[in-house]
């Protein structure tokens, strides 16, 4: 196996495992969605990598289009919860149109509530969710998820998109920070 990167306590997922579980994912997706017109929009940065992965591994036509999000002080502990504004909107309208929202994680499901809430103000004809990663055990507002590869455990986690202070989206594996290297106030 390659050597991982400092600071990086363990493995959660493979490489081979996420690559294996995104096309399973992108088969259910494009059988539910087979015969419509599918927009997939991503959420800058993390969710760049898992987009990608699964696009190339859906079989029906598809669109894509990204937006960006500043979430103030981070995850939302301390600070109001849910403060999120968006930073860069997406270049097309979305009405009529079947959406996915392609998340990296939904945590306390903060981010994915205020997003969901903005684009379906915009009339899309239908409004799904997708994540590579879901944290329930975290989750403060309900959101329906409706496709997920992995549910994780409280644990912070990078790689496949996913960032410590803007490292580690590169890793090809989900895998745990050492608790030594990390301050939980800036993630
Ligand atoms: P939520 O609003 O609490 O659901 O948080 C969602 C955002 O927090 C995600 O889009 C990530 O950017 C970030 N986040 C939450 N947990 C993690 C993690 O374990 N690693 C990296 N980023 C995380
Ligand atoms: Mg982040």
């Amino acid at each position: 196996m390659t050597r991982l990167p400092d600071n990086i306590e363990r493995v959660v997922f493979t490489e081979e495992q996420v690559s294996a579980r995104i096309q399973e994912v992108a088969a259910e997706i494009s059988a539910k969605y087979d015969g419509r017109d599918l927009k997939l929009i991503g959420v800058l940065k993390g969710s760049v990598f898992f987009l990608t992965a699964l696009a190339r591994a859906i079989t029906i036509p598809l669109k894509i289009d990204f937006l960006a999000i500043s979430s103030f002080g981070g995850r939302p502990q301390g600070a109001t919860p849910g403060m999120v504004r968006i930073a860069k909107d997406l270049d097309d309208p979305i009405h009529d149109e079947d959406v996915l929202l392609i998340e990296d994680i939904v945590d306390t499901g903060f981010t994915t509530r205020y997003l969901l809430q903005t684009l379906a103000g915009r009339g899309p004809r239908s409004l799904g969710i997708c994540t590579l990663l879901d944290r329930t055990v975290r989750r403060i507002v309900q959101v329906p998820v409706d496709f997920r590869c992995f549910e994780i455990p409280d644990r912070f986690v990078v790689g496949c998109g996913l960032d410590y202070k803007q490292l580690y989206r590169n890793l090809g594996c989900i895998a745990v920070l050492d608790p030594a290297a990390f301050e939980p106030d800036k993630r």
